[in-house]
């Protein structure tokens, strides 16, 4: 396990609670052999005796004794980076929360651990605890995508919904999102709307079969955003939500976030505080909608758990919508991403 914030303690606590079941249902148990963290002295609530404390995450995920590593250090560069590409080129599966990195490195990652015959799983890297990543590659398998939308970042919900039902600052809604442990790292990814296109870019690609293409998101946060701008919308009968959108046009594939009014009768309103909505317009099933926790230790780490558990299993999907080696070139097929 390589990073032990909020939700690398709550994926130790989940194995110590659950490991004997999820080693009956996988047919083998899982064991946290080795660790790395900054701050190795810190007291999380977790027993980790018997486990290898390693300073360098690369290092870790050079072991030998390991067959998969965690990665929830986060960033789409640096330590993350060097530890997912030294863990596959060493022939060992890669589970990880880490959007910005697939975001930017997503492809080029995929293929690598397609040439080294292992899984990179991400479930835990959109839209936290809602398993819209399965539900994607696996449950819809056999239907053609036309949209997919949704709530997708858990602290700029929790802070629309403070400010309209408490009627509290940005700032005082922003700092509680921080202690509860929902935000990023650094804040703004989460209220410039980074996040969220992150997330969208890559629900894109597997939706569609497209490459991952963050920097083609049209890309409005909600740091502008008022409480008076928000009584506004409720007196024409609106709520606003941060939403990111994917959808197929004529000329290719439309990212976009941005706030949005959305009715009040409609479903996407009612979605309050820290949770996350995604909805998946399918052709033979229709639209489909999941709701759940965004965001948190213990709602990521239940995603995290069962990517681990996938491969436990053995089931051995591609990494992302199509083999990364067969993906739609849209800008070359003369489609744009706008
Ligand atoms: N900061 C993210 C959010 C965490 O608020 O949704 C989950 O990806």
């Amino acid at each position: 396990m390589a990073g032990l914030g909020t939700v690398g303690a709550s994926v130790v606590r989940l194995l110590a609670r659950h490991g004997e079941a999820l080693a009956r249902k996988c047919g083998r148990g899982l064991e946290v052999r080795a660790v790395c963290a900054r701050d190795p002295s810190r007291d999380r609530g977790i027993d980790l005796s018997g486990t290898t404390w390693y300073a360098d995450p690369a290092e870790m995920a050079r072991a030998s004794d390991i067959d998969v590593v965690v990665e929830l250090i986060g960033g789409d560069s640096g330590p993350a980076e060097a530890c997912v590409r030294v863990a596959l080129s060493s022939g060992k599966h890669v589970v990880t929360a880490n959007k910005a990195l697939l975001a930017r490195h997503g492809v080029e990652l995929a293929a690598l651990a397609e040439k080294n015959g292992v899984c990179l799983n991400y479930e835990a890297a959109v839209a936290g605890g809602i398993p819209i990543v399965k539900t994607l590659r696996e449950a819809m398998a056999g239907n053609a995508v036309s949209r997919v939308y949704g709530i997708l970042n858990g602290t700029c919900n929790y802070i629309l919904t403070r400010m309209e039902k408490d009627d509290l600052s940005f700032a005082e809604c922003l700092a509680d999102a921080q202690r509860l442990g929902y935000a990023e790292a650094d804040p703004t990814f989460d209220i410039e709307g980074n996040d969220t296109a992150h997330k969208l870019a890559i629900l894109t690609s597997l939706a569609f079969g497209c490459k991952i293409s963050a920097e083609d998101v049209y890309l409005e946060g909600i740091t502008s955003i008022t409480t008076a701008d928000i009584e506004a919308a409720d007196e024409l009968g609106y709520r606003i939500k941060l939403l990111g959108v994917a959808q197929k046009t004529d000329s290719g594939i439309e990212q976009r976030v941005h706030p949005t009014m959305v009715p009040k009768s409609s479903a996407i309103a009612r979605i309050d505080g820290v949770l996350n909505a995604v909805a998946v317009d399918g052709d033979f099933v229709g639209e489909v909608v999941l709701v759940g926790p965004g965001a948190g230790g213990n709602a990521t780490a239940s995603s995290v758990v069962s990517d681990l558990a996938d491969i436990a299993r053995g089931d051995v999907a591609p990494v992302l919508g199509t083999p990364a080696t067969d993906l739609v070139d849209y800008a070359r097929a003369g489609m744009r991403l706008h």
